[in-house]
């Protein structure tokens, strides 16, 4: 036998196997030990003509929540209406689509976003352009990082800024795979992604970790002490000293059940981790055993039906609340998805969560 028929051998009952998981409900993922299933309860805020709104992020003086949508564009909400804000692709002649992947390295996909307090400028971590930044009256962003070491970013993701060092932490996934191709970076087990330091003055990028499995949200401790890095692939936030005896090193901060996406720290120094979905049995073999990832990779399958497969079937929602030690003080839920899905970031702000999303047309409001 060739290779290509012993493949289809093994991919042939792989695939029977798995639909029939699928069908049957088999590898839903379980509600979590001591959540509370009330994110269901969440107001939602829709857009027109718009997805996707992947991180939110209010000025200095509360206006907002401005975030960036899969056509590239950043939205400010006004109270009453989403206002076009910024954006960080010049030509955008054929960005009208609110949702093609193709054309993201064109139109550009904003990710990550922050303000600086002091300058009331905003960040702009572009999935598909590098480290941006715009003003306080938006337009078109200004890019600050496209390359490291004359290497292009090519998955630039989330960012937190040290005003007082006027430095950016900032991560790129991966240096193998572009933003739409999140599913074979997690299910090949790419393990080329960076957390990086970026000097507003001297524009001087430093590589702090490199080799992380799908480097995603980025937070800074209150006293800026430490830094997280969610590991999308792996399911958990791991903590890189920046002072004291540790500085430069960097362990496990927290394991999670399900894979993180952006992480924001509240006014009182604790973390929000929005879970993009929690792990099931499928997506627990594929970031266990590279063969089952690359083999669920060949199968005849569409993206939709791997992120189905990969997600548990049932779309959920999971945020998970974490104290300035990696202890987990809280999480909630919405099992069913009745209101939100596939979250990528809360942000506290006034007793409320702001929840964003990666796939849907709308954020999230839950008050606490
Ligand atoms: C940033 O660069 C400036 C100018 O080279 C330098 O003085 C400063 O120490 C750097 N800051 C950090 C935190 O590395």
């Amino acid at each position: 036998m060739n290779l290509k028929l012993i493949l289809i051998a093994i991919a042939l009952p792989l695939l029977a196997v798995v639909i029939t998981f699928a069908t049957t409900g088999l590898f839903t993922p379980l509600p979590v030990r001591g959540s509370h299933d009330v994110l269901s309860q969440a107001d939602r805020i829709h857009f027109t003509g718009a997805v996707g709104p992947e991180s939110l992020a209010f000025d200095s003086s509360g206006g907002g929540p401005y975030t960036g949508v899969a056509d590239g564009r950043i939205l400010k909400w006004d109270g009453g209406d989403w206002v076009e804000f910024a954006v960080t692709a010049s030509k955008r002649e054929k960005c009208s689509q609110p949702f093609n992947p193709a054309m993201e390295n064109v139109c550009g996909r904003p990710l990550g976003l922050r303000f600086h307090a002091k300058t009331g400028d905003l960040y702009i971590a572009d999935a598909y352009l590098g480290l941006h930044v715009v003003g306080p009256n938006g337009g078109v962003a200004s890019p600050l990082v496209t390359e490291v070491q004359g290497q292009p970013l090519r998955f630039t993701n989330d960012m937190d800024i040290d005003e007082d060092q006027d430095v950016i932490y900032f991560t790129d996934t991966s240096m193998a795979f572009y933003r739409r191709q999140f599913i074979p970076s997690i299910l090949t087990q790419d393990k080329t992604g960076k957390l990086m330091k970026y000097n507003i003055s001297s524009k001087e990028v430093t590589v702090l970790l490199r080799g992380l499995a799908f480097a995603n949200g980025v937070a800074l401790s209150e006293d800026r002490s430490f830094l997280l890095v969610a590991e999308t692939t792996t399911c958990r936030i791991l903590r890189f000293w920046l002072r004291g005896p540790g500085a430069g090193k960097h362990e496990t901060f927290a394991e999670l059940p399900g894979f993180p996406d952006n992480v924001r720290r509240n006014s009182i120094g604790e973390f929000w981790v929005a879970l993009h979905s929690k792990t099931g049995l499928i997506s627990k073999w594929a970031v266990s055993y590279s063969w089952f990832g690359n083999t669920l990779l060949k199968l005849p399958l569409t993206f939709k039906q791997l992120h189905y497969l990969l997600v548990g079937g049932k779309p959920h929602a999971v945020a998970v609340k974490l104290s300035n030690e990696g202890d987990v003080l809280r999480i909630l839920e919405d099992t069913e998805g009745k209101t939100l899905k596939f979250i990528s970031e809360v942000e506290e702000k006034n007793g409320k969560l702001w929840i964003g999303s990666v796939l849907m047309p709308y954020i999230g409001i839950y008050t606490l």
